[in-house]
């Protein structure tokens, strides 16, 4: 199957990010390669980007595109990007890059991939992980959490209000028979919530599947633990570029570059500062980029996409 994905702000990132002749970068999230191969064009046969996805359709796709290009800059690496640090010392016997970018979340092609279950229109095993052998999955996990665990993974990650009711109808139905498949679980979700959602514009079980998966991909926990590795690669003067797709994503980069630039990091209660912390990034984006209305009638899948950069001072 062909691997389908339209890179989003592709040019913003990439003015973002700055590449020049001879740098390295660090792509964590290869996806389609949109953003690695044009990473790849620019910092040219004397540069490097490494690429790392955690799906194995990802890195065969781009292998496939590296062999059919001849390019001979980028290295593949299936792993999380949550062991970055590791990652790029084991690679490359190097400490510091001149750009990373994560563009967090799915690929489209992943959620055409009907039995990679990311999807609730179509039926197939209830799976939505990134990487194919996680055996803690959706399907282990509405099947063996409690009913307050369920609960709790629906509203935070979810943040969905009907969070009690649709763990309750889950553990219900899976006395009756252990739930296995997509649709089986959005019929659940359905039917849990009051008779006018269910008609409602965004799908009723749209929040439950985006809370299961990033459950089950432990993605905010990823995200929480790429950051700091993240400024420490930096060499000075390097970028760091994430696009983020909902706003549980975009708190978490948002707070965590906000907290990079204070110059003072005592607790609130003391009066004189005494920490002498010295910022080591600067804001590039004081405001999230967003796409443009021309790329959104373009790709709608764009249209959550939110882009902010740091970068490392000099
Ligand atoms: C939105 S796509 C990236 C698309 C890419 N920028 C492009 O231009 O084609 C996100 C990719 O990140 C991968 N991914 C998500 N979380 C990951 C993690 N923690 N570690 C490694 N890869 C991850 C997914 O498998 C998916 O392929």
């Amino acid at each position: 199957m062909s691997y389908h994905h339209i890179p989003v702000m592709l040019n913003e990132v990439m003015q973002g990010l700055d590449p020049q002749s001879g740098q390295f970068f660090v792509d964590g999230t290869l996806g389609g390669a949109g953003y690695t191969t044009n990473l790849s064009q620019a910092v040219g046969e004397k540069g490097k980007v490494l690429a790392i996805d955690l799906d194995d359709s990802a890195i065969k796709n781009a292998q496939k595109i590296i062999k059919e290009r001849g390019i001979k800059n980028i290295t593949l690496v299936q792993d999380n990007f949550r062991n970055l640090e590791k990652i790029v010392h084991q690679n490359f016997n190097q400490f510091q890059v001149n750009g990373i970018v994560l563009d967090l979340g799915l690929s489209s092609a992943q959620v055409d991939e009907a039995e990679r279950g990311f999807s609730f229109l179509k039926t197939a095993p209830l799976s939505l992980a990134f990487a194919k052998n996680e055996t803690e999955d959706a399907a282990y996990l509405v099947n063996n959490l409690s009913a307050k665990e369920l609960t709790d993974v629906i509203a935070r990650y979810g943040e969905d209000r009907f969070a009690f009711r649709i763990a309750n109808a889950i553990v219900s139905a899976r006395q009756e028979k252990p739930i296995r498949t997509t649709t089986e679980l959005a019929e659940i979700v359905v039917a849990a919530v009051p008779g006018q959602f269910r008609r409602a514009k965004i799908h009723p079980a749209t929040k439950t599947f985006q809370a299961l998966r990033l459950a089950v991909n432990r993605e905010l926990e990823s995200l929480e633990l790429v950051l700091p590795q993240a400024v420490r690669l930096l060499a000075p003067g390097g970028r760091l570029a994430i696009v983020s797709f909902h706003s549980l994503e975009d708190r978490i980069v948002k707070h965590f570059f906000k907290d990079q630039i204070k110059t003072c990091v005592c607790p609130p209660e003391t009066l004189i500062c005494n920490c002498h912390h010295q910022p080591v990034v600067k804001l590039i984006t004081k405001k999230a980029i967003i796409p443009t209305a021309a790329e959104i009638k373009n790709n709608p899948r764009s249209r959550s996409a939110k882009l902010r950069i740091i970068e490392k001072l000099k």
